[in-house]
């Protein structure tokens, strides 16, 4: 059993990619803790396939990544930030060859893979589509001998603010509520797929750190910028399974009821198109036809699909297919969300000692829309330089004890049978909600159902719920009205964001940002109005 009040100079909330590689450049500098709100390998790196985006061969370099990042954001991310992503590309992987972690070769050579929107190829894997778990596992290993402290099932709940500086936080294992004390808190805590019915995403990635930092005070942007994947196959049972565009980088064909080879109908670049055109042709086809649509790798011979993608072929022929004789029916799920918390080029949220990396943070890289690879990148780039800064927070006097933990009690009501039974509810019907009005194609009558629906569900943010499923709910809650509002708010099409009803771009929005702030609300607040967004260049 943990104490009630813990002190450390770092606590990092994730065991991703984001939080462990800023975990193990940390460690030199302190007492380091990460948290986890299930097992460690919990979250989306995990499962992460196609690999790592990087200018690494002669033939390619960083300005060539940039021009890829920029034109698949839709030509409307941070050029700065872009730059500081590719050209600090390179020296992050020879981190990682430094700490022994390999990646795949050809010929003794790094073996460089194609996906969408890449000029060059430039994607380093391991294990062939194993890259997240080999990475996890090389990572985790590697920041356990640098003395770094893990908790798991360690559920971060909300921060503690002081003087508008973060100064901890307040988090949940079983049915003990705890704080934990700290010079800097890195909020590293992943997306937030869970919030759609169909997704890629883990379990564990249901909005949480957006939710906690919105209520500390940070600023939420870009929440519009979802992106769908076009490839996944849903499984009779379990959940559904990512079919890498890598798969599609080698040669894999997309094809209708018909047998036709479509895309090319759809984009000049076919099958490596941006994700949301692709997605948005298999909507197409599959209402067209009335049928699946199928990823075809027949072609590129057994012996080298298995050894490419073992994951893959082991994964598809429990569920009885066979990748030389049968083609695989995919559909497009919810993803990756581009926007989150924002952040300057070193993490710094607009609260104090409060810093963001990875999924949950907003950089502005990906623009409009993420050039396939660069996530993984993203989480070790911004790692590295959200670990210089939060290594630059000087210690507070620390109270010897925190009293957040009473203050907090009380102020939220505590749930009854009811509230839990109504909350527990809410879930499967708000992920149905969000899949169906501000899924691939939204409009602004979907976007106004979902956002009466929500407020109809609102009052279940000021109950305290014991339990981490439900405490979940509240947060894609919030998160989803956010959504659903930078949605109806931004009446345009652009990168991933398409409004059937504003089919086009708006030249004119090319730099807004649609963005929330709470008005100072800290530990232990009940009700929280209803989001309102404001617009920000
Ligand atoms: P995550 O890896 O999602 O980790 C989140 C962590 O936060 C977990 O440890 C979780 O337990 C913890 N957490 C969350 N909430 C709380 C809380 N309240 N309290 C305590 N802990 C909490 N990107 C690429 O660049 N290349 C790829 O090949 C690629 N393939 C992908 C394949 C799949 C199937 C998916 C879903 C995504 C893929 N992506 C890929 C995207 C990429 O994997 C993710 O964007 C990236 O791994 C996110 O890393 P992260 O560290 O920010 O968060
Ligand atoms: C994939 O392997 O298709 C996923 C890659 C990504 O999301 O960057």
């Amino acid at each position: 059993m943990r104490p009630a009040n813990e002190s450390f100079d770092f606590v990092i909330i994730g065991s991703g990619i984001a939080g462990l590689f800023t975990a193990i450049k940390l460690a030199e500098n302190g007492r380091v803790a990460v948290l986890s709100k299930q097992d460690l390998i919990a979250g989306n790196t995990f499962f992460a396939q196609g690999g790592i985006a990087a200018a690494f061969s002669k033939e390619d370099s960083p300005s060539l990544h940039l021009e890829d990042t920029w034109k698949a954001g839709a030509c409307s991310g941070d050029r700065k930030a872009i730059a500081v992503l590719v050209e600090e590309a390179p020296e992050r992987i020879q981190d990682l060859l430094a700490m022994g972690i390999d990646f795949d070769r050809r010929n003794g050579l790094i073996d460089l893979g194609q996906e969408g929107a890449h000029s060059r190829k430039r994607i380093l894997h391991i294990g062939g589509d194993a890259t997240g778990r080999e990475l996890v596992e090389a990572l985790l290993l590697r920041a356990k001998s640098k003395g770094v402290i893990f908790i798991e099932d360690a559920l971060a709940e909300e921060m503690i603010i002081k003087g508008g500086q973060c100064r901890g936080l307040i988090y949940r294992m079983g049915n003990q509520r705890l704080a934990m004390l700290a010079r800097a808190v890195i909020l590293a805590s992943g997306g937030c797929g869970q919030i759609f019915k169909c997704t890629t995403n883990s379990p564990a990635v249901t909005g949480d750190g957006l939710a906690m930092a919105y209520k500390a005070g940070a600023v939420l942007r870009d929440l519009e910028y979802f992106q769908f994947h076009p490839t996944v196959l849903f499984p009779p049972q379990g959940s559904p399974f990512l079919i890498s565009e890598a798969v599609r980088g080698e040669g894999a064909y997309l094809v209708n009821a018909d047998g036709e080879r479509f895309m090319k109908r759809y984009h000049p670049l076919a099958e490596l198109g941006p994700r949301d055109v692709v997605s948005r042709a298999i909507l197409a086809e599959q209402l067209r036809t009335g049928k699946e649509v199928c990823l075809d790798l027949r072609h590129l011979g057994s012996s080298f699909v298995e050894k490419r993608f073992p994951t893959i072929s082991s994964r598809c022929r429990e569920w009885g297919y066979d990748l030389e004789r049968d083609c695989i029916p995919v559909s497009p799920a919810a993803h990756y969300l581009i926007g989150g918390i924002a952040v300057d080029l070193d993490g710094r949220t607009a609260v104090e000692n409060l810093f963001a990396v990875g999924e949950v943070a907003s950089t502005g890289v990906h623009g409009a829309n993420r050039l396939a690879s660069n996530s993984l990148l993203e989480g070790l780039v911004f790692g590295c330089r959200v670990a210089l800064a939060a290594a630059a927070v000087k210690a507070p006097e620390y109270p010897e004890y925190s009293d957040d933990l009473e203050k907090g009690k009380g102020l939220k009501r505590e749930a009854g049978a009811a509230e839990e039974q109504l909350c527990r509810q809410i879930r499967p019907l708000l992920q149905d909600l969000m899949w169906e009005h501000a899924g691939l194609v939204r409009t602004a009558a979907g976007l106004q159902e979902a956002r009466e629906k929500i407020k109809s569900w609102w009052k279940i943010l000021a109950y305290d719920f014991t339990e981490t499923e439900l405490t979940e709910t509240q947060n894609m809650l919030l998160v989803a009205a956010m959504m659903v509002e930078s949605a109806l708010a931004r009446r345009e099409s652009r990168g991933c964001h398409y409004r059937e009803d504003y089919p086009d771009l708006d030249p004119d929005l090319g730099k807004t940002h649609i963005c929330f702030q709470a008005g100072g609300e800290t530990v232990g607040e009940g009700t929280i109005a209803y989001p309102q967004p404001f617009f920000m260049e």
